[in-house]
């Protein structure tokens, strides 16, 4: 099939077939009738043609009149499948491409989300493949299968067609003409090629321009207005913009000749066939019957180049190979998130089961971090001991790495060195996923999902979805259920401007939605709970109820609370202070004051801030 390999073609369709059987045998199925039947048509056109001078002089070797009726009959019985068939095939393209996505769907962003660690969503290397395997312009593999029986069809056309011409009138001239069309497709591929490009913005220049385009219309569009940058942007979108599109218009120039070029030799040699035909028939060395099929089967075969589909194929392919290979390229450069729910020390062994733990404690033991890709360490052979029941507090600097460690006890990154046990029981060899189940945190940066109300809080525990109680004693208890119930579609209202009847929430309303979601989890069996910064966005008195109720919420719970706000800590049985990597100090509030260390230190230059005149800290 030209410069698509005919065996990759295969691969595509069994892909199609295995993924969507029914629409795909009769996609591809149609696509060989419908090419089968216009080469047929054109043999009968043919036929009905040569027939007619001795029809009408009744010549007594001539086709009878009955005969000669059927034929025509079968002309126009020909002539209404083709014309109903496109119908027909775009339905089953269609559905074929309906249950292909789906698959696709599935398979570029499963081995992603799958596995528990989330180290390989930070490799370029990851998202490049995950890229190659969607395609830049929509699911590339869908696209190329959506192309493939149009291409399939043509190729069918043209060998068809080329035959006719073989049989009619001359095989050199059929070859001849097959290779002039093969030129003809191998350069409208390359013209298609950077069209493709351009259009979608997929160089460089035009991603700069695409990036200014979005920042006025979605992502910034109230900086841009505080800051007065509107007419700034246009100019400076217009500019790269037209930047950018210089080298395309640029190749279109160059490309024009050579597009001549070929389509003069294209059209030259066709016209020359056809000359030739006419010649003959002149000289009449040809039948009116050849000439009736080699006419239109000479056009037929200058027109079956598809050179947008053979690209889209092409592509479409190398897109299957990308998505096939997706899950293999993360289990290289990630043994440990690929392991789905595996133990990750020892993929023979069976995962310990997680229960009610930790009965005992969680415990960091020598543990050390750094970033994939990154230069430095975060957490330096730290250790910490989480005792089951009790609620801890962590404080450090901007960057100490307190988020990180959180990331480290839910399991999403494993430690550089070290471990974690809960129990005694390292976390490697624990049910990563029973154990993640075990942990509800509200993480520094928790997620503002735009669906409704409920569905924010529920997502804390999707299978306990339907316990409309629990979701209201949660929102109750983080202080928000007064604020939804007075949405304008109370608990059905969806969080989100841009939909139909959708609010947005204030930052500190968000906050208390996203405790609302951790208290949740913990309603339906999470034993841990860790709160990251569950204050910054509140006004005081949301603060204040927080830190009246903290101990409450977290009773019976093993705790982990970091706040910059040395208020939401105090109360904490213990609070730890992280620096340098590690745990610098520990102990209860007054007795970290009493140290007079780093925790003194910070508390008393916030403390000063608010101190009235003649007041005094209050220890
Ligand atoms: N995904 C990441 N990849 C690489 N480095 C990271 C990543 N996330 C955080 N870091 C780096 O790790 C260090 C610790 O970050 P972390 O978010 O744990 O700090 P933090 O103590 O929570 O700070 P804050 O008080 O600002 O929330 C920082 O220097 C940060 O730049
Ligand atoms: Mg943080």
């Amino acid at each position: 099939m030209g410069l698509v390999i005919v065996a990759d073609v295969f691969t595509l369709i069994g892909y199609a077939y295995r993924v969507a059987r029914g629409s795909t045998v009769l996609t591809f199925t149609l696509a060989i009738v419908s090419a089968g039947i216009g080469v047929f048509l054109t043999y009968l056109v043919g036929q009905v043609v040569g027939a007619v001078p001795g029809v009408v002089a009744d010549q007594a070797d001539a086709m009878s009149m009955v005969t000669f009726g059927w034929l025509l009959a079968a002309l126009l019985a020909t002539f209404i499948v083709q014309s109903v068939l496109p119908a027909i095939r775009q339905v089953a393209e269609w559905s074929m491409a309906n249950g292909v996505a789906r698959d696709i769907g599935v398979q570029v962003t499963d081995p992603l989300l799958a596995p528990h660690r989330i180290g390989h969503l930070e490799d370029t290397e990851v998202q490049d493949q995950q890229l190659r395997a969607k395609g830049k312009e929509g699911y590339q593999v869908g696209i190329g299968l959506r192309e493939l029986p149009h291409l399939v069809s043509s190729r069918l056309t043209l060998i068809g067609s080329a035959i006719l011409v073989g049989r009619m009138f001359s095989w050199p001239l059929a070859v001849g003409l097959a290779a002039v069309t093969f030129l003809m497709e191998w350069h409208r591929r390359r013209v298609v090629e950077g069209e493709i490009d351009s259009w979608w913005g997929l160089t460089e220049g035009q991603r700069r321009a695409w990036y200014l385009f979005n920042l006025g219309m979605k992502d910034a569009p109230k900086e841009l207005r505080v800051f007065g940058l509107g007419p700034w942007l246009v100019q400076r979108y217009a500019s790269v913009w037209l930047d950018a599109i210089q080298p395309v218009w640029r190749a279109r120039r160059r490309g024009t000749v050579k597009a001549a070029a070929v389509a003069l030799i294209h059209l030259g040699a066709h016209s020359a066939a056809i000359l030739l035909v006419g010649r003959a028939a002149l000289a009449g060395d040809l039948p009116l019957t050849q000439v009736a099929t080699a006419v239109p089967a000479i056009l037929a075969v200058g027109m079956s180049y598809n050179g947008y589909a053979a690209v889209q194929v092409k592509r479409g392919l190398t897109a299957y190979v990308a998505m096939r290979k997706l899950p293999q390229v993360i289990e290289e450069r990630h043994p440990e998130s690929a392991a789905i729910s595996a133990p990750i020390s020892a993929a023979t062994r069976a995962p310990r089961p997680v229960g009610s733990m930790p009965r005992e404690a969680v415990r960091f033991e020598g543990v050390g971090f750094r970033y994939p890709g990154a230069e430095v360490d975060v957490l330096k052979d730290l250790d910490l001991e989480i005792p089951a029941g009790e609620a801890l507090a962590l404080v450090g600097v901007n960057g100490a790495g307190k988020s990180t460690l959180v990331k480290l006890l839910a399991g999403v990154y494993k430690p550089t060195s070290g471990r974690i046990t809960v129990d005694g029981v390292d976390l490697q060899d624990l049910d990563l996923s029973a154990w993640q189940r075990r942990v509800a945190a509200i993480v520094q940066d928790f997620l503002r999902f735009p669906l409704s109300a409920t569905d924010n809080v529920v997502l804390g525990s999707a299978e306990h979805a339907n316990d409309s109680q629990a979701v209201s004693v949660a929102a109750t208890k983080a202080g928000i259920a007064d604020v939804i119930e007075a949405l304008p579609a109370g608990w059905d209202t969806v969080l989100d401007k841009t939909y139909d009847g959708g609010v947005d929430l204030s930052g500190g309303e968000w906050q208390r939605v996203a405790l609302a979601r951790a208290l949740f989890a913990v309603d339906a069996g999470a034993g841990v709970l860790v709160l990251d910064e569950p204050a910054a966005a509140l006004d005081v008195r949301a603060e204040a109820e927080l830190v009246e109720r903290y101990l409450d919420l977290t009773s019976g719970l093993t705790s982990l609370i970091i706040s910059h706000r040395f208020s939401v800590v105090r109360d904490a049985h213990r609070i730890c202070v992280l620096d340098g990597g590690q745990i610098v100090e520990s102990g209860t509030h007054k007795e970290l004051l009493a140290l007079d260390g780093r925790y003194a230190a910070m508390f008393e230059l916030q403390a000063e801030r608010y101190l009235v005149e003649g007041g005094a800290v209050d220890a």
